[in-house]
């Protein structure tokens, strides 16, 4: 194997220092969080919980992208998609339907997690099947806000 030149050296020590990039991506009715449904979502908007969120790991950094519009959030998959180091996607009610975004995470390279807020297993029987979840690395559901931490931990430990 060829020894690298210092050039290779300098650029392999740059990329040590890279940060990690995750983006979250939440999907419809979740930029009423804090407005909605308080007793299921918790009182804080998703823009408060965000400053705490990236103040807990200053070594990552941490996009946000919110749509309500299914086709925006496929973009958005495809955007990051061959760039980040993971996706957070708390699809909403998507995640049960969705064929195309589930095809869309199938199309990508990056490590994508399903999150829910609320415990979808204790809820409504249209909410225990997920379209998204056998094209993601993992599910995380029902701890709150702490979906959203869990889940950076698990790409953390990767
Ligand atoms: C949700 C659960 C979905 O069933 C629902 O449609 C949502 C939010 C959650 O975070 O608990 O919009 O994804």
């Amino acid at each position: 194997m060829p020894i690298a030149t210092p050039i290779e050296f300098f650029l392999m020590f740059l990329a040590k220092f890279d940060l990690m990039k995750i983006q979250i991506i939440n999907g419809p009715n979740l930029n009423l969080l804090g407005v909605r449904e308080k007793s299921i979502y918790g009182d804080s908007s998703f823009e408060a919980y965000l400053e705490k969120l990236r103040g807990r790991y200053p070594a990552v950094e941490i996009e946000y992208y919110q749509s309500n519009v299914e086709g925006e959030i496929i973009n958005k998959i495809h955007e990051v998609g061959f760039s980040f180091d993971g996706i957070i996607l708390n699809a909403g009610a998507y995640t049960h339907t969705s064929i195309a975004i589930a095809d869309a995470i199938a199309a990508i390279k990056a490590p994508v997690i399903e999150v829910h807020i609320s415990n979808v297993y204790k809820r409504e029987e249209f909410r225990h099947n997920s379209m998204l979840a056998a094209n993601c690395m993992g599910v995380i559901a029902g701890f709150g806000m702490n979906s959203y931490r869990l889940a950076v931990e698990s790409l953390l430990s990767e």
